[in-house]
C-alpha cells in the first residue's frame, strides 16, 4: 500500500482533526473533469475540492493501460500528499483501465465513474450506447458493467479519438465538429439505441450538439452526475460530509497553467487561478508496494 501521508508526516493538521473538512481530489487529463466538478458544485455545495488536471499527457484516451495505471497512480500519490479525504476519478479512461490496481494500492477511498454510469443507463434503457476513448471503448468496461447489471440489455461502444483534442481546442461550435460526432454516432443511430452514455467526461462539453444528433427520444446519461450522487452517499456512510463553508477550488496542472485557465473559463465562467504540479519527479517505479507504505527512492 502507497501511502504518501505516512511520508508527508502531520502537515495537514485541519484534516487530522476534523477530516469532514479536508478537501475531495477530482482529476482528469483535462478540462472533462470540469463536466463533474459541476455536479459537484450543484450536489454538493460544501466541499472543498482540489482539481488536477494531467494536461502535460493529454489525451489518455489512446494511452496503454501501463501508461493510464501510471499516470493515475502518480495522480492519487500527490492527492493523498495534499491531504484529500476522497479521491473521485473525473476521468472514464482511468476509471475503465487503472481504478482495481491503484484500489489496492492507495488507503483513501477512490471513486470511479463506470459502475455509477452503468447503474443509471439500466435505468434509462434496454439498447445502450456508450462513446468513449478508444481505449475506454477498447477495454469494454460500460458494457460489462451494464451486462452485469441486466444481462438483457445490449451495448454498442464507439471509440471517439477525435472529440478530446477538439474539445480542449474549445472547438465546439466548428462544423467539422459536427461532422465527425455524425460519423461516430451513425453505428449507434443505426442499432436505434433509446440510451447514449457519454463514456468520457469530456463529452457533456458537447451535449448541445450529440443532442441535436440524436433527438429528443434517445436519454441522455452523464456518468459525472451518477458519481457525485455515489460520493454523497459514501461522505454521508464514512461521516466524511463538509458541513462547513468550503474552501475555494484549487485547481492544478502538470501542463501549461495558462492555457487550462483559457481553456477553462467558458465552463467555470471565471478565470481560475491555476497552479502547476511536476508529476513525474515522484517516479513511483521506485516505490516498493511491500514496505509497509514507507517509501524508497
Ligand atoms: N476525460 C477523460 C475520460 O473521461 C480523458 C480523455 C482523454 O484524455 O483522452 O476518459
Amino acid at each position: 500500500m502507497f501511502s504518501s501521508s505516512t511520508f508527508e508526516g502531520n502537515l495537514y493538521n485541519l484534516s487530522e482533526q476534523e477530516p469532514q473538512r479536508a478537501p475531495i481530489g477530482v482529476f482528469d487529463s483535462g478540462v472533462g473533469g470540469l463536466t463533474v466538478l459541476r455536479q459537484i458544485y450543484e450536489q454538493l455545495p460544501n466541499e472543498s475540492i482540489i482539481y488536477l488536471g494531467d494536461t502535460a499527457r493529454l489525451p489518455y484516451g489512446i494511452r496503454s493501460q501501463e501508461e493510464i495505471i501510471q499516470f493515475t497512480r502518480e495522480i492519487i500519490f500527490w492527492m493523498e500528499s495534499q491531504g484529500v479525504k476522497m479521491v473521485i476519478m473525473a476521468c472514464s479512461t482511468s476509471s475503465a483501465l487503472a481504478i482495481e490496481t491503484v484500489r489496492s494500492e492507495f488507503k483513501v477511498p477512490i471513486l470511479g465513474l463506470i459502475l455509477p454510469g452503468a447503474v443509471t443507463a439500466v435505468k434509462a434503457g434496454k439498447r445502450i450506447g456508450v462513446i468513449a476513448t478508444p481505449a475506454t471503448a477498447k477495454s469494454n468496461a460500460y458494457k460489462l458493467a451494464i451486462q452485469e447489471i441486466n444481462s438483457n440489455a445490449l451495448c454498442w461502444q464507439v471509440g471517439c479519438p477525435e472529440f478530446v483534442p477538439l474539445i480542449e481546442q474549445n472547438r465546439i461550435d466548428d462544423s467539422y465538429t459536427f461532422e465527425v460526432a455524425r460519423s461516430y454516432l451513425e453505428p449507434l443511430l443505426k442499432q436505434e439505441i433509446d440510451t447514449l452514455v457519454y463514456g468520457c467526461t469530456h463529452y457533456p462539453h458537447l451535449s448541445t450538439l450529440l443532442r441535436s444528433l440524436v433527438g429528443e427520444s434517445v436519454a441522455l446519461v452523464d456518468p459525472g452526475k451518477s458519481v457525485v450522487e455515489a460520493c454523497a452517499q459514501e461522505l454521508d456512510l464514512l461521516g466524511l460530509k463538509n458541513t462547513y463553508p468550503p474552501l475555494p477550488t484549487r485547481f492544478a496542472v502538470s501542463g501549461s497553467p495558462q492555457q487550462f485557465a483559457q481553456s477553462s473559463v467558458m465552463w467555470l465562467g471565471c478565470t481560475p487561478m491555476v497552479e502547476s504540479v511536476n508529476l513525474e519527479h515522484l517516479n513511483i517505479n521506485h516505490l516498493s508496494q511491500d514496505n509497509g507504505g514507507l517509501i524508497s527512492y
